[in-house]
């Protein structure tokens, strides 16, 4: 997620802002850059790579000013390098922004601009932006505040800005929407930055602004109004946060953090991309090779870990939706075992990071077969993402945690809006499709009630079941990947043995397991499998086994037969996937923490298995 950094004040900016970013280096970037205004000029430096490749580039010479701004880029619009790196600079390198967030037109709005003659360095949608601000403020001859606030009346989608200019060098300019900017107040000087983390070891003092406003500061004051430029007077908040408590949004561990903002990341998943009122689903990353992805005779899903469980749920959904045969390898043995990939085949590969040795030698080795091969990673311009033909980013923003939580979900919603624009003329009807696609937009607020609803009900089931030496986890149809994916969690976590299953496989072998010890988490959502759920369970139940079910809150059923039954908000069955698995990535974590387990770095493992 990129970071913003702000000073205007009476210290030199430069190796203030340089502090900055760094303490925004935990939300994940891929490039980092500074402008500074001073000495009647406008500096900008900018570099992909790290904070600390910034720095010794400006080793040699440093930026005079007392006012600037600084950004960590966590590329959305065009690969990491220097040019997509920010600050963007007006064509008359006058004024430089930094932004965080993505402007769903920029297509448009680019376009037209384009018409008016001006020329674009970067592939970003803020270059987009830093231009239209620049045409505004000729157009009207307004003053750049006023530029800013009128430019960003023609933005959709999301944005936290800063902007400086060498031409009045007491102003520094700020505005939100959609992604978090505060204020840090101190004794005649002013920060800004993306979270607090940049500004604690300054000032306490915070404004936090709301999206729709903006503020203009200047070294005497500051003064925030409304997009529509109504004067706002804020309260002005005390921060108790230590540093690192900020890094992770206050949450004791990153994952924790991670499983929280899933609403807020399936929302950027389909931002722009799901569109209830038109029952359309957009999906531009895919929109050169769509017939040939529409038209393939089979898609082949390639992944590791819990990218290949989101890749099973794909299978289910896109052959239910599109009659498309689809085929799940495990990446590793699909790029060993000689596979058969003829020329109508499709290869689609699932990767958080997008650098997965495995996964990466699949695309390579469908390839190298004349496969078109499709990438959905969360990475922009990680080495899959460039590789593959094309393909679809999560938008989940960096996954810090080691266990994988939102780029699941993230995942399981980019598949679910491929599968649901393959029912075109297949499957679905108008209607249907229209009425599927909504029901899609509805997942984040049921992700958000079962977060409200089951995470105390989850901690106190963790203080009984974390003496446990193994758990089951069972599942039918869409839910028996998630009864994977919930099995992974907490061996990879807490270090408990867990194994997932189809629920119909316990009487070939597993229910030899069962007595009064062995925890078993069944996934019994009432859909057109719960009749057999409900028989496996009782066959555990009537073997002393420990039963945890989770179901629909409709659902009164079951409490005789389970020790515990978690109730969730119900949903349609292809979609059941999103809300299951909250409450097994919810137990996973408690139970870890409750065994002393390093939550965020489990022993033995990476965040990206990089190696063979
Ligand atoms: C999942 O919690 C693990 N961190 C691991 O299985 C991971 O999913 C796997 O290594 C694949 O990583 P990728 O999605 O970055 O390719």
């Amino acid at each position: 997620m990129c970071g913003i950094v702000g000073y205007i004040g009476d210290k030199q900016a430069e190796d203030l802002l340089l502090t900055g970013l760094k303490r925004l280096e935990y939300r994940g970037y891929d490039s980092a850059g500074l402008a500074v205004v001073g000495n009647g000029g406008l500096r900008v430096e900018k570099k992909e790579g790290k904070v600390d490749d910034l720095r010794k580039a400006l080793s040699n010479g440093s930026m005079e000013g007392t006012l600037g701004v600084g950004h960590t880029r966590w590329a959305t619009h065009g690969a990491p390098n220097d040019v997509n790196a920010h600050p963007h600079v007006s064509s008359d390198g006058a004024f430089a922004v930094v932004h965080n967030g993505i402007i769903e037109n920029h297509g448009v709005i680019k376009k037209k601009l384009k018409e008016k003659g001006y020329q674009f360095d970067s592939e970003t949608d803020t270059e987009v932006l830093v231009h239209l601000i620049e045409e505004v403020k000729r157009e009207a001859n307004l003053s750049l505040p006023e530029a800013v606030q009128q430019a960003l009346t023609q933005v959709v989608g999301a944005y936290g800005i800063a902007v400086v200019s060498r031409e009045d060098p007491d102003l520094l300019i700020a505005a939100r929407k959609g992604s978090p900017l505060i204020l840090g107040v101190g004794d005649g000087e002013y920060f800004i930055g993306s979270d607090a983390a940049p500004l604690v070891e300054h000032t306490r003092k915070v404004v936090y602004l709301s999206d729709g406003e903006i503020v203009t500061v200047r070294r005497s004051g500051y003064q925030v109004r409304t997009i529509d430029d109504e004067p706002l007077d804020k309260e002005v908040h005390e921060l108790e946060w230590s540093l690192g408590e900020i890094e992770k949004g206050g949450y004791d561990h990153f994952m924790l953090k991670e499983i929280m903002e899933q609403p807020d990341a399936l929302e950027d998943a389909m931002r722009g991309r799901v569109r209830p009122a038109e029952g359309e689903i957009v999906l531009g990353g895919l929109h050169q090779v769509w017939d040939q992805l529409r038209d393939a005779d089979r898609i082949i899903i390639a992944a590791c870990g819990t990218s290949w469980h989101s890749g099973l749920v794909g299978e289910y959904l896109i052959e239910t939706f599109s009659r498309i045969p689809v085929e799940v390898e495990y990446a590793s043995e699909f790029r060993y075992r000689d596979p058969i990939i003829r020329e109508d085949d499709v290869v689609l590969v699932l990767s958080q990071s997008g650098e997965t040795a495995d996964t990466l030698a699949a695309v390579r080795q469908a390839q190298s077969r004349g496969a078109l091969c499709l990438g959905i990673c969360n990475v922009v311009g990680s080495t899959i993402a460039r590789e593959t033909d094309a393909g679809v980013y999560l938008h989940a923003g960096p996954e810090i945690g080691v266990a994988s939580t939102k780029a699941f979900t993230a995942q399981v919603a980019v598949l679910s809006m491929i599968a649901l624009k393959l029912s075109k003329g297949r499957t679905l009807s108008d209607a249907e499709r229209k009425e599927h696609i909504q029901a899609l937009a509805e997942v984040p607020d049921k992700v958000r009630a079962v977060l409200r609803q089951s995470d105390d009900a989850l901690e106190s089931m963790a203080q009984v079941y974390r003496y446990a030496s193994n758990f089951l986890y069972l599942g039918r149809g869409y839910n028996f990947p998630v009864a994977l994916e919930g099995a992974l969690k907490l061996k990879e976590i807490s270090y408990i043995h867990a194994e997932g299953y189809p629920a119909a496989e316990m009487k070939h072998g597993p229910i030899a397991l069962i007595d009064r010890f062995m925890p078993v988490v069944f996934l019994a959502m009432k859909d057109s499998t719960y009749d057999k759920v409900l028989s496996n369970i009782e066959e555990v139940a009537a073997r002393d086994g420990s039963v945890i079910a989770i179901t629909d809150e409709e659902n009164g059923e079951l409490d005789e037969l389970c020790e515990y039954v978690l109730r969730i908000p119900q949903t349609k069955e292809f979609l059941s996937p999103l809300l299951t698995v909250i409450p097994l990535q919810l137990l996973s974590y408690h139970i870890a923490v409750m065994r002393g387990c390093h939550v965020d770095q489990p022993r033995n493992l990476a965040k990206s298995v990089t190696v063979e």
